[in-house]
């Protein structure tokens, strides 16, 4: 982007592609991170006279438009943090967008509606999402690629339309990958991962790679009771993929093998019900140890001993990357294990990235400061498949 710019983008129509797919409970963005961490792109460009086309997807609306998908909240949003109005452009690449870029002055910013509300955004058809790019082109003269949570997706926005236009990556993708690379190149040990999330077969691929660059990996949310069933314990009514069981097994026999070691809760927190995370209204738990969950009790967080045992596993460490919530963080009964994983990445001297929306939107909303982090990622998927060694056809694309 500082060579777009010096280059010259005064009255030029840049088009930026963030990743401003934010939490909203209706038209409520419950988390603007995403939103803050685009803004030092779009405000360079904007400061330096460009005429700035800001697109994004939100959600997973289905190649229509859906209006409880809208940017338009997000539109609202950005302009309040930019300090600039920004123009909300009601379709993608129809008479609304044509018409607020072609009256967009310098320093102007627009941001287009949801790019999923095309179906060719998200094609799998080579002809049918090169044709979307080919619109999206139409309303610009060069691109810059700066949506990291998105470059995961072989998307037209992500992958087809800088072919397109000249293009360079933006600030915060530039940032992203220079701190993924701290963790995939000249790593500081001891190197510890520590996993949550609700299914372990989101994480295969993380986990196997993994299993030969740290030297411990932690492992908690709703994954834990795979890998418990796996080695040999009942699990009650917690969550299960018993499809997962066989591959778990052998990720933990391997790990013996590699002197790579598995961290499993010893107790977890438990409950009859899963808790009603509107009204979150008390919700009866119970501590029981993680190798004997009666039946009719699912588990819904580590427990108690199980947090110190995570957090002294994580103190004498020198690198830790985290991705996913210990347990079902958004009710109070069960945020305990996550604010000790937290607590355990800032008491530790190690380098440490928080990785994920939901990490990420769980370090926040249980209080604690952002920039005390050595990093908070952007991308979930993104993060994890950058760490599995993936090309990402985003970065690729501007690399290119
Ligand atoms: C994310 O939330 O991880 C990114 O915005 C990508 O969204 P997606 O998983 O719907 O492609």
């Amino acid at each position: 982007i500082d060579d777009l710019v010096a280059e010259g983008v005064s009255g030029k129509r840049v088009f930026v592609r963030a990743d401003l797919n934010v939490p909203l409970d209706g038209q409520t963005i419950t988390d603007d991170g995403r939103i803050r961490a685009a803004v030092p792109t779009i405000a360079t460009l904007a400061q330096n006279g460009a005429r700035v086309v800001v697109a994004s997807h939100l959600g997973r609306p289905k190649g229509a438009p859906d209006p409880q998908f809208s940017l338009a909240p997000v539109a609202e949003r950005l302009g309040e943090l930019l300090g600039r109005p920004v123009a909300f452009a009601t379709d993608t690449v129809g008479d609304s967008a044509k018409a607020t870029v072609a009256s967009l002055g310098e320093g102007e910013v627009t941001l287009l509606e949801n790019l999923r509300f095309n179906a060719g955004e998200t094609s799998k058809d080579d002809t049918e999402r090169g044709g979307f790019a080919d619109e999206l082109a139409g309303l610009a003269d060069s691109y810059v690629g700066d949506g990291f949570g998105a470059v995961h997706r072989k998307h037209a926005s992500v992958y087809d339309l800088p072919a397109r236009l000249p293009h360079a990556a933006g600030y915060l993708i530039a940032t992203e990958v220079g701190v993924l690379k701290k963790l995939t190149e000249d790593v500081k040990r001891p190197y510890a991962v520590v996993l949550g999330g609700a299914k372990v077969s989101d994480k295969l691929g993380v986990i196997d790679h993994l299993m030969t660059k740290a030297e411990r990996i932690l492992i908690g949310g709703g994954m834990v009771y795979t890998f418990l069933k796996a080695e040999g314990y009942e699990v009650g009514g917690s969550m299960l993929q018993e499809d997962q069981l066989d591959t778990v097994r052998g990720y933990l026999d391997r790990a013996k093998e590699l002197g790579v070691e598995f961290v499993l809760p010893v107790d977890v927190v438990a409950a009859a019900r899963f808790p009603d995370l509107k009204t979150k209204a008390p919700s009866d738990p119970t501590t029981v140890p993680a190798h004997e969950i009666p039946a009719g009790l699912m588990g819904l967080d580590i427990g108690p001993e199980s947090r110190k045992l995570y957090a002294a596993k994580l103190a004498d460490t020198a690198t830790i990357f985290w991705n996913g919530p210990m347990g079902v963080f958004e009710h109070p009964d069960y945020a305990e294990g996550t604010r000790a994983v937290a607590q355990g990445l800032l008491d530790s001297s190690a380098f440490t990235v928080v990785g994920g929306g939901d990490s990420a939107a769980a370090v926040r909303q249980l209080g604690f400061d952002e920039n005390e982090f050595g990093h908070i990622s952007t991308g979930g998927g993104a993060s994890l498949e950058y760490l599995e060694g993936k090309t990402l056809p985003g970065l690729a694309a501007l690399e290119d």
